[in-house]
């Protein structure tokens, strides 16, 4: 029995360690897919993933993440909404497709529709944020044509991968 948010081509799910954890290890130990990620590079064990699972799946008030699986209950990727601010309405989001073979395809965009439906309309949340490598042209394609638009770059933030790079920062506002 399939349960979640449904998209046109994803369900965002649950976290379920049995199904998700191993990925999350594959997928956040790849140096291509970190590498524009503001997150990775240092060394993910199994042990800290795990807490990491036990600790989001248990404090959803301030952080809920999905797993984003095919329509079909394939499993490729995670997507979140963190660091909920519930006072003044925030959150910060992130995504990574895990299956590089099913990069360009669509997915990454359809799972941040999704998950920024849920967030305003389930949520009630009225403001998503999301800082990307200025290199990461593909996130940035993604978030810009779901809605979320540059509010500004903070030049030289981020140390990745032999420089320091700048950061994009966007922003999506739910229509009142
Ligand atoms: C960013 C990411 C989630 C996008 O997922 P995806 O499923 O490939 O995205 P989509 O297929 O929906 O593509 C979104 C847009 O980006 C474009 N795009 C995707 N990959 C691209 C690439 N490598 N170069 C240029 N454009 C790219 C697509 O063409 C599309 O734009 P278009 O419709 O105008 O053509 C995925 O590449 C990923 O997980 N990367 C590694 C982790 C990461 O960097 N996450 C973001 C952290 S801020």
């Amino acid at each position: 029995m399939a349960y979640g948010w449904t998209g046109e081509k994803v369900r965002l799910v649950p976290l379920d360690q049995e199904k998700h954890l191993p990925n999350a290890l594959l997928w956040l130990n790849d140096p291509d897919i970190t590498q524009w990620t503001l997150r990775g590079d240092f060394p993910l064990s199994r042990l800290a993933e795990e807490e990491w699972f036990k600790h989001t799946m248990s404090h959803t008030n301030r952080e809920v993440v999905f797993a984003i699986e095919t329509l079909e209950g394939e499993h490729i990727g995670f997507t979140g909404i963190h660091q909920i601010d519930w006072r003044h309405g925030t959150a910060i989001t992130g995504t990574i497709i895990g299956r590089k073979d099913l990069w360009r395809r669509g997915f990454g965009t359809d799972a941040v529709k999704v998950r920024t439906r849920y967030a305003f309309e389930v949520l009630g949340l009225r403001m998503l944020l999301s800082e990307v490598m200025a290199e990461n042209v593909a996130s940035m394609r993604m978030l810009l044509k779901v809605g979320y638009r540059e509010v500004g770059r903070i030049p030289r933030r981020y140390w990745k991968r032999g420089a320091y790079r700048d950061v994009v920062l966007l922003v999506m506002e739910r229509a009142l």
